[in-house]
């Protein structure tokens, strides 16, 4: 049981079980829940050890500066930490973690079941069978791209990307990628090709993104990069919002200069912009690329990892700054 000299971690929403209940045999746990403000994460941090925080949460001066000088390790509950003020962190000797790999299959997963659900229009069709407007059988209506025989093109050839890559190989003529460095074992494997982005975007019927939002990333979709993709592709993004502009996306879907988008992410999440919400052929999911039982019971008990590390001194597992 923990008692008044034991470290205290602030899980800013909320951990599953798989995490939570390790930390709590030892720590004092102070939690935000699912609704956590800003202001009311600043009065819980006061003497934290540890930060536990998610895509949502801002991890920044301000925060660290409430903690004060205890805090350990700011470990974050997704692969992804852009949310997290490195910089910061490493100022002050805090390490910061993620949970990479576990959530690789889910989030692959859930990009191919974008790809499908924007290439065959499944949600207008659902759509019109809920509304009573479904008139039978008709040849001309909701025609979507056929996949197979496809050229898909992975932006971001890492975990995701290369899972990705092998679930739409079966469908896949050609896969082509754009990657900073090659990746020779997913070539041989798959026979993807690297290629420059203008390239990807030029060839693509589907344009996957796989990358981490970092400077360089932010914006890696704009209007010109809409605008030399092919009329009928589909863009999926289960990455970052940021990556894309949402009013030039949904103008591009509007215009036909794209075929359909299928979005898990937002630039200010939960808000997700109206002109996407109005945009036609755009299948919008609420951030869910990791939402698996197995997955993200696997990402708690990996923050648990890298947090009694942390506190005992050791080298968390999945250290990334
Ligand atoms: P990863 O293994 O680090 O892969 C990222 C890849 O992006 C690397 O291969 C890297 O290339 C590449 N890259 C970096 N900058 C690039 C650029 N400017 N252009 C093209 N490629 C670039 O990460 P991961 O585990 O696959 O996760 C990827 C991202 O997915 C995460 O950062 C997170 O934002 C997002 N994600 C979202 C969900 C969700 O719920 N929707 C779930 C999990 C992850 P090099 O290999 O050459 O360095
Ligand atoms: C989720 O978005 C993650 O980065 O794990």
């Amino acid at each position: 049981m923990p008692g008044a000299e034991s470290p205290v971690v602030l899980i800013c929403r909320r951990l599953l079980p798989a995490g939570r209940e390790r930390l709590a045999a030892r720590c004092e746990i102070r939690e935000g829940g699912l609704d956590a403000t800003a202001d009311g994460l600043l009065a819980l941090a006061p003497g934290a050890n540890a930060i536990v925080a998610d895509p949502t949460v801002p991890v920044g001066e301000e925060l660290l500066e409430a903690a004060g000088e205890g805090v350990r390790v700011v470990a974050n509950y997704a692969v992804g930490y852009d949310n997290v003020d490195v910089d910061a962190c490493r100022s002050r000797g805090i390490a910061v973690t993620n949970t990479p790999g576990v959530l690789t299959n889910a989030t692959a997963e859930l990009a191919l079941a974008l790809t499908l659900a924007a290439a065959r229009r499944i949600n207008e069709a659902e759509d019109d069978l809920r509304g009573g407007r479904w008139r039978g059988w008709d040849p001309g209506d909701l025609l979507g791209l056929e996949l197979s025989a496809a050229t898909f093109g992975i932006v971001g050839m890492g975990r995701i990307g290369r899972r990705y890559a092998e679930l739409i190989a079966p469908l896949a003529e050609t896969i082509v990628y754009a990657s900073p460095s090659a990746k020779p074992d997913v070539e041989r494997q798959l026979g993807a090709e690297q290629v420059p982005m203008t390239e990807l975007l030029a060839r693509a019927d589907v344009v996957s993104l796989h990358v981490p939002a970092t400077p360089e990333t932010v914006g890696l979709i704009g209007a010109s990069e809409l605008e030399a993709m092919r009329a009928h592709a589909v863009l999926v993004n289960t990455a970052r919002g940021s990556l894309v502009d949402a009013d030039a996306l949904a103008r591009a879907l509007r215009d036909g200069s794209i075929g359909a988008a299928g979005l898990d992410v937002y630039a200010n999440e939960p808000e997700v912009p109206r002109a996407l919400l109005e945009a036609p052929r755009c299948v919008l999911l609420p951030h869910i690329g990791s939402a698996t039982t197995r997955a993200r019971e696997a990402m708690a008990a990996l923050v648990a990892d890298n947090v009694l590390a942390a506190l005992d001194g050791a080298e968390p597992p999945n250290r990334v700054a």
